[in-house]
Order: C-alpha cells, then sequence, then structure tokens
C-alpha cells in the first residue's frame, strides 16, 4: 500500500476538505451515460459521487484515504470503499459510467476500458505538463504529455469529447488541463 500518499491525502482532507461542487465536464457527460452502476476512481471527498447518486446512479466510489472514504458513509446510493489502485483490480465488464478527476495512474486506463459495459461512458479531466504550468506536483509522472489521452485511447474508446485547454486551479494557479469523454461501443 502507498502509506505515504495516504499519510499525505489524510493529512490534506483533514486539514482542508475540498468543495462539493462538481466540474462542468461531469455536470454535462454524465448525463450521456445509462443510469445504472458508476465508478468514481479516487473520489476524495466524494464531490462527484455525491452528484452521480443524486441524479440517479449507484456510485463505488473508491480511493485510499480513510479521511475521505468515512466522510462518505451512509450516503444513499453511494458505495464507498478504501483502495489503493497501486494493487486494485477493477472488476471486468461491470459499469455504465467510469470517472476520474485529478488523479493520473497510467496502468488503469486498460482496465477502465475493461470495466466499462458495451456502451459505458468514460468521463477524464486532470492536469497536463506545460513549461507554463504555475503550480509543480510532486512527481512529473503525476501529469499528463500533451495529445496522451488521443493516442492512448483512440483505438479503444469512441470519442464523444477530447480537448486540452488553460485553467485556474482552486488555488488560482494557471495550469493546463485536458478533458475526455469516451463511450465503449464494442
Ligand atoms: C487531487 S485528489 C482528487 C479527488 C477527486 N477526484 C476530486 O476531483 O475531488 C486525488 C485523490 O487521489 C487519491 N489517491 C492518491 N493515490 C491513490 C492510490 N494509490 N489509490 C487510490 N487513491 C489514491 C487521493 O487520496 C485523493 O483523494
Amino acid at each position: 500500500m502507498s502509506i505515504e500518499d495516504k499519510k499525505k491525502w489524510n493529512k490534506k482532507y483533514q486539514n482542508n476538505p475540498i468543495p462539493d461542487t462538481p466540474i462542468e465536464l461531469i455536470k454535462e457527460y454524465s448525463k450521456t451515460a445509462k443510469r445504472g452502476r458508476a465508478l468514481d476512481i479516487a473520489c476524495g471527498m466524494g464531490r462527484h459521487s455525491k452528484y452521480l447518486a443524486s441524479i440517479g446512479f449507484e456510485v463505488d466510489a473508491l480511493d485510499i484515504s480513510s479521511v475521505a472514504i468515512e466522510s462518505i458513509i451512509n450516503i444513499p446510493n453511494i458505495y464507498p470503499k478504501e483502495v489503493d489502485f497501486d494493487s486494485y483490480t477493477l472488476e471486468r465488464n461491470r459499469y455504465d459510467l467510469i470517472i476520474c478527476t485529478f488523479f493520473l495512474k497510467r496502468e488503469l486506463f486498460p482496465e477502465i476500458v475493461n470495466a466499462l459495459k458495451e456502451g459505458g461512458v468514460f468521463i477524464y479531466e486532470t492536469f497536463v505538463y506545460h513549461p507554463d504550468n504555475e503550480q509543480t506536483p510532486s512527481e512529473r509522472s503525476y501529469l499528463l504529455k500533451e495529445g496522451e489521452l488521443e493516442k492512448t485511447f483512440k483505438d479503444r474508446l469512441e470519442f464523444i469529447h477530447i480537448d486540452e485547454y488553460w485553467d485556474k486551479t482552486m488555488k488560482g494557479y494557471k495550469m493546463k488541463k485536458a478533458s475526455f469523454v469516451g463511450k465503449k461501443i464494442r
């Protein structure tokens, strides 16, 4: 288990719980998926799990932080679980919708495709490496490369939306982001 990750995120969430507001991409595109079972990868304090549950999904909400997971127990239609994606395997052919925001673990990409049902939708947004970014993460590998999502998913999912754009972080730093929505057609 990534003990260091767990400690780091528990400390962050204890000192600084993040707002409940879902990002626009999730609000706009979650409606394109069949209302059924959803997975929120690295759900944090569950802002998107709560949104998806409120519009009719049953949501598996997974994260390594026990503080985050404890904050979302006993919410109808949310099934929180503490997991480490360094060792956790997604169940195949289970989800109508998978979302992931601001978490990057490249090894999960093929698993995500396998975990979608036929017709299932994957929605993803995270930061992209760029020399003009105003905030640097602890590790460069936590950032996408420009064009990486297109290359990764072009033979695996039908693209509904793909974009790279400049935005501000919650703390107001200018950062490049990538957003992606794809559908599993077979
Ligand atoms: C930037 S936060 C994003 C949280 C949420 N997706 C959101 O947008 O509000 C990254 C999340 O990844 C989780 N995380 C980091 N490493 C992890 C791992 N190895 N396994 C599972 N979750 C992990 C952290 O606990 C944290 O909640």
